[in-house]
């Protein structure tokens, strides 16, 4: 039994394969990676282009050229292209700031939906529709959207997006919605949704975990708790960093990202490191394939290590070592353990 080089290829018939990308790759820019990604990964997600911030950057101005050339990318590739994100409290537009009327706020929101799911209409397979509304203990963040339309604002979006791209699934995403608080929540906004009358097609578990504290517990329980409502499941920005968040985002500096503490491993992994990376992999894996009948889709949060956000989240300078194909686009031993599980 031959392993496949391929992750598309080994989990063809299991669920789909996807990949964050950026405007670089999506311009074609680098031959190597663009290969690596035509044979890697059947489903991709604008790591940042559909953003609000980005795609809607004035009041009465968006701007779709990158967006419509990951469509048209994902078009010419056979890459289901996953629109990422409708409703975000993060990455918005300056003049959000500036407004200060709810009626306002709800202008915006309604004129954003309608135009930018309205554009990608038949051409987007999915939409995250609401993106990170919860806090860890379960409720609602308190996002500029909560503050000014009240909890019925996510109900509203999936309305708003139904109606303006109807063939399209929808889906709620956040991370940490494994944990039992926050799914809770998770759970509870399903719920509402559904009591309104929308539309909800699944849920994205982001999947930004550390390593060796994958807690696969959680994610299962999760994947069947949700399977259970009638909703897919996905694995939408799955990414395993191998530093230690042991500080907080407030007082970060350049200073730590330097110290050997935060940046351990500047000049490669050692050996053990890899392997337990690996380990790490497998574990998951076998576990979406346990229950690939709930699962539809894993998408990584970038192509190689080179550019992961990690390297540079939540402080400049880090070197990091998250995915499966190394800065080289080399697969790294994960990679083998991975597509071995076929
Ligand atoms: C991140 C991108 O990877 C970065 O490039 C950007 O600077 C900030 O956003 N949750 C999400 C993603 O839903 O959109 C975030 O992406 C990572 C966390």
């Amino acid at each position: 039994n031959k392993a496949s080089n391929s992750l598309k290829d080994a989990f063809k018939k299991d669920f789909l394969i996807g990949t964050a990308l950026n405007n670089l790759q999506i311009e074609e820019k680098d031959p190597t990676v663009n290969s690596l990604i035509k044979q890697q990964f059947n489903a991709a997600t604008p790591e940042n282009i559909m953003k609000s911030a980005l795609i809607h950057p004035k009041w009465d101005t968006y701007d779709f050229k990158l967006a419509d050339k990951m469509v048209e990318y994902g078009q010419k590739n056979n890459i289901k292209i996953n629109g990422h994100t409708l409703v975000w409290h993060s990455q918005l537009p300056n003049f959000i700031r500036g407004i200060k009327s709810s009626d306002s706020i709800r202008t915006f929101f309604t004129e954003h939906i309608k135009t930018v799911a309205g554009r990608y209409k038949g051409k987007v397979f999915s939409w995250d529709v609401v993106n990170e509304a919860l806090n860890e203990d379960g409720t609602l963040r308190n996002s500029v959207f909560l503050k000014n339309l009240g909890e019925g604002y996510i109900a509203e979006a999936f309305k708003l997006t139904q109606e303006a791209s109807p063939n399209t699934e929808l889906y709620y995403n956040d991370y940490n919605n494994e944990q039992p608080a926050k799914r809770a929540g998770c759970i509870k906004i399903i719920k509402k949704i559904k009591e309104s009358g929308a539309r909800i097609d699944g849920v994205g578990i982001q999947g930004h975990w550390h390593l060796g504290k994958v807690p696969l517990k959680d994610i299962e329980e999760s994947i069947i708790e949700y399977s259970a409502l009638g909703m897919k499941v996905m694995f939408t920005e799955l990414d395993i960093e191998v530093l230690q968040r042991n500080f907080q985002g407030a007082d970060v500096s350049q200073r730590m990202a330097n110290s050997p503490e935060m940046n351990p491993y500047t000049n490669g992994l050692p050996e053990e490191v890899q392997k337990q990376l690996a380990d790490d992999y497998e574990a998951l894996f076998k576990l979406f394939l346990k229950h690939k009948d709930k699962i539809s889709r894993v998408t990584f949060w970038g192509v190689n290590d080179g550019d992961s956000w990690l390297n540079n989240w939540p402080v400049r300078g880090r070197t990091n070592y998250p995915l499966l194909f190394d800065r080289n686009n080399q697969p790294k031993p994960a990679f083998y353990k991975v597509v071995g599980l076929k």
